[in-house]
């Protein structure tokens, strides 16, 4: 996979493209990455990117002409997916991540002015998407959440293959509870069953923990979600729990 990230900034990123699991999927070749700075395509002698808006009132705004010619740089012949970073796209989810995850080629614009002329919108760009509904100084943070999430579902991009699978929101429910050694710390114990060594228990439950999880924190994922028939069965146990707790067991 190829991400040309088009920016004014390029400096911002490159503690997050050369660490991790990002800089290892790019020494694997799993990603290359591109960084261009769009001023490098201003017309103008002085690098010229922004404009004041016609029609007056205050802030800039992003000229055409820079960003169409720096996305013909590197779109070549093919028609990669052209994505601008701002608050007014589609709101950026794991369904999102997983169909972009899916493209050969992906390029990122990230502004940093009040604006963009509207005829990148129009004409230059396949996709708007936003992070979350606050406004970011610019794409920048937005784009590089993006693309962490993105080249992290690449095969091979992660050590252990499992662990892509069973993420929050890939699987339509959260996670459920992790521990590790020491079985006891504190005086806070490791639930019984994941040291019995009983694979079916421990499978059990987990998808128990999980759904408890997305009931009492994201409800509205598992409405969307089609439960099965052991899902129904340990979410009425779950619901069963609770109303236990809330009587005192007095019921
Ligand atoms: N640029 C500024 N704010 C943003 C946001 N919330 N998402 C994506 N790009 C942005």
């Amino acid at each position: 996979m190829r991400i040309d990230i088009l920016t004014l900034f390029p400096e911002m990123f490159s503690g997050v493209l050369g660490s991790s699991i990002l800089g290892k999927a790019a020494e694997k070749g799993i990603v290359q990455f591109g960084l261009i700075n769009f001023r490098d395509f201003s017309e103008s002698k002085h690098g010229t990117v922004d404009d004041t808006p016609y029609g007056g009132g205050g802030g800039m705004v992003l000229k055409p002409e820079p960003l169409f010619r720096a996305v013909e740089a590197v779109a070549g012949q093919a028609k990669p997916r052209v994505i601008l970073m701002c608050p007014q796209g589609r709101r950026y989810d794991q369904r999102l991540a997983e169909e972009l995850a899916a493209e050969q080629h992906l390029v990122l614009i990230c502004g940093h002015y009040e604006g963009y002329d509207e005829r990148i919108r129009q004409h230059l760009v396949t996709d708007e998407i936003s992070i979350g509904d606050y406004v970011l100084t610019g794409g920048e943070l937005a784009a590089m959440v993006v693309i962490d999430s993105v080249v992290r579902l690449q095969p091979g991009a992660l050590g252990n293959e499992q662990s892509a699978l069973t993420d929050s929101f890939t699987t339509g429910l959260l996670e459920h509870p992790h521990y590790t050694r020491p079985a006891e710390f504190r005086g806070w114990q490791v639930p019984e069953v994941l040291l019995s060594g009983h694979h079916a228990n421990i499978e059990r439950w987990r998808l128990k923990e999980s759904l408890r999880r997305t009931l009492e924190r994201r409800p509205e994922l598992l409405a969307q979600m089609e439960l099965t028939q052991e899902m129904q069965q340990l979410l009425a146990e779950i619901e069963a729990e609770r109303r236990e707790e809330s009587t005192g067991g007095q019921d």
